[in-house]
C-alpha cells in the first residue's frame, strides 16, 4: 500500500522514524512529507534512507511528477505524526502553502492523525475545536497519550507510541473503521506485531508452604499476567504463561491456543527453575507474578498442631527467596528485553513513582511496569493503571483500563523499545 507519512514540527518526530521503519517492514511504500520545521528536528537524509524515497517539503521540487498533488492522489492512507497544534490549525483551514497542507487537500484516502503538544494547548479550546472539526470530515485520530512531556511536565499530549500509531493505521487499511471519525483512539492491534518473537510471561503469586496444609501466599489473582500472555499470543508470539496458583476461571483467557504454553508453578523455587530454563528460548520477559520475598526456613513434615506447642502461637522463622528478575537480568542473553512490575502501597503519585525509579535501578530491567496496589486496586481487580518507566527512569506511559487493555500497552513499549534498539 501507499502511505504518506507527513511529519510536522515537534519533538516526536523523532519517533515518527519508528513508525517510518514499522510500515517499510510491513511492505507498504513510504513517502515521507516533512515539514520545514518537522526538518528542525529529524533531517531530511534520515527520512530517505528509512524510507528509501526522495522526500521534499516544497511544492516546488519534482513539479513535472505534479508532486503537489500527485502523492495524495496515489496514497491508500495518509498519516500525519506528531501533530502539532499548528498543524491542526492547519489542516482544519484548509491551508496548502507547503507539500504537506497540498497533499492532505488533494487525497481522498483515509487520514490518520497523532497528536503531539503540551497538555494545555491539547486542552485550549482552538484545539478540541479543530479536533472536532477534522473528526466532522472523517479524519481519524489515534491518540494522544497521557504521560511525561519534553519539559518536566506530564499530561495528556503525548503522541502514541508507533507501534500504536502503526496499528490504528492498518485498522484503516484493512477498512475496519469506516466510521473513523466516531472514535477518538483507534484500540484494534494487529494481530501480527509479535509474530516471530517469544514471550515469557509470569502470572499469579507463589506459595510458600509452612506444613502440608498451610502456605504463606498474597492475593494476586494472575489477571494481570494472564492478560499479558493471551494479548502477546493475540499479536502473534509465542507464548510461555508461567501460572503460579492462578485459577481456571483466570487461565481461561489464554484460551487454546497452540502458540501458548502454559507452566504451573507453585513456590517462588519452582518459578525461578521454570523461569530460568524457558528463558533461554524467550526474545521478551515479562515477570507479572507477585514473588514471596521470604519462604519459610523450615517447613514441617506434618501439620503443626496446637498441641504440640501447648497453645503457644508457634514462630516461623523465614529465609530470603533469591530474587528471580534480577537473576535473569544479570544472566540475559544477547537481545532478550526484560521487563519487572513494581507492586507499591503508596498514597500519591509522585512516591509511587520514587519507589517505582528506586526499583529500577535494583532490578536494572528495560521496563518497569509500576502499579499501586492496596486492599481494593491492582490485586484481584479488573481494571488497573500502569506506569510504564524506562531504563532512565522517564514515565514513558500512563495507561488506565482494563488489565487487557494495560497489557497491550505495555507490549507496545515493549515494542518501542526493541524498535528504538534495533533502529538507533
Ligand atoms: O494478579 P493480579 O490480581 O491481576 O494483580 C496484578 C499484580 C498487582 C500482582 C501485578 O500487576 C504486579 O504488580 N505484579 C508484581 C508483584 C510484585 O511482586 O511486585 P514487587 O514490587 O514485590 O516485585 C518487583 C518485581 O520483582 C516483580 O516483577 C516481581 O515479579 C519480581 N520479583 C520479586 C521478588 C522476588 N523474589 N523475585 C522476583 O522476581
Amino acid at each position: 500500500m501507499n502511505i504518506v507519512l507527513g511529519v510536522t514540527g515537534g519533538i516526536a518526530a523523532y519517533k515518527a522514524v519508528l513508525l517510518a521503519r514499522l510500515f517499510v517492514e510491513a511492505g507498504h511504500e513510504v513517502h515521507v512529507v516533512p515539514t520545514a520545521d518537522a526538518l528542525r528536528f529529524v533531517g531530511l537524509p534520515t527520512w530517505e534512507a528509512i524510507s528509501r524515497h526522495p522526500v521534499t517539503s516544497s511544492v516546488h521540487d519534482d513539479v513535472p511528477e505534479v508532486r503537489h498533488v500527485a502523492l495524495g492522489q496515489r496514497a491508500d492512507l495518509v498519516v500525519v505524526a506528531p501533530a502539532t497544534a499548528n498543524t491542526l490549525a492547519r489542516m482544519a483551514a484548509g491551508l496548502a502553502d507547503d507539500l504537506l497542507g497540498t497533499t492532505l487537500l488533494a487525497t481522498t484516502a483515509p487520514v490518520l492523525v497523532a497528536p503531539a503538544m503540551h497538555t494545555e494547548m491539547w486542552q485550549h479550546a482552538a484545539t478540541q475545536h479543530n479536533v472536532e472539526t477534522l473528526r466532522g470530515r472523517g479524519i481519524a485520530f489515534v491518540g494522544p497519550d497521557s504521560g511525561r512531556l519534553t519539559g518536566d511536565d506530564s499530561g495528556p499530549g503525548r503522541m502514541s507510541e508507533p507501534t500504536q500509531i502503526f496499528a490504528a493505521a492498518q485498522s484503516l487499511l484493512a477498512g475496519r473503521h469506516p466510521h473513523a471519525s466516531e472514535s477518538q483512539i483507534i484500540v484494534d492491534q494487529p494481530t501480527s506485531d509479535l509474530a516471530g518473537l517469544t514471550v515469557l510471561v509470569s502470572a499469579g503469586g507463589t506459595r510458600e508452604p509452612i506444613d502440608p496444609v498451610r502456605y504463606l501466599g498474597n492475593r494476586s489473582s494472575g489477571r494481570q499476567g494472564v492478560a499479558i500472555a493471551a494479548a502477546a499470543a493475540a499479536r502473534g508470539a509465542q507464548v510461555v504463561l508461567l501460572s503460579a496458583n492462578v485459577d481456571a476461571s483466570v487461565l481461561g483467557e489464554v484460551g487454546e491456543r497452540s502458540t501458548t504454553r502454559v507452566v504451573p508453578v507453585g513456590t517462588a523455587a519452582e518459578l525461578e527453575a521454570a523461569a530460568r530454563t524457558e528463558a533461554a528460548g524467550a526474545d521478551v520477559i515479562i515477570m507479572a507474578a507477585a514473588v514471596a520475598d521470604y519462604r519459610v526456613a523450615e517447613v514441617s513434615e506434618g501439620k503443626l498442631r496446637k498441641e504440640d506447642t501447648g497453645g503457644t502461637p508457634p514462630t516461623l522463622q523465614l529465609v530470603e527467596n533469591p530474587d528471580i528478575l534480577r537473576g535473569l537480568v544479570v544472566s540475559r542473553a544477547p537481545g532478550q528485553t526484560i521487563v519487572g512490575f513494581a507492586a507499591e502501597t503508596v498514597e500519591g503519585e509522585d512516591e509511587l513513582l520514587e519507589r517505582g525509579r528506586r526499583k529500577l535501578a535494583r532490578k536494572g530491567v528495560d521496563l518497569l511496569a509500576v502499579n499501586a496496589v492496596g486492599w481494593i486496586e491492582g490485586f484481584e481487580s479488573a481494571g488497573n493503571t500502569l506506569y510504564i518507566l524506562d531504563r532512565t527512569g522517564e514515565v514513558v506511559r500512563r495507561i488506565n483500563g482494563t488489565k487487557r487493555e494495560t497489557a497491550d500497552g505495555l507490549l507496545d513499549s515493549v515494542l518501542a523499545v526493541r524498535l528504538a534498539r534495533d533502529i538507533l
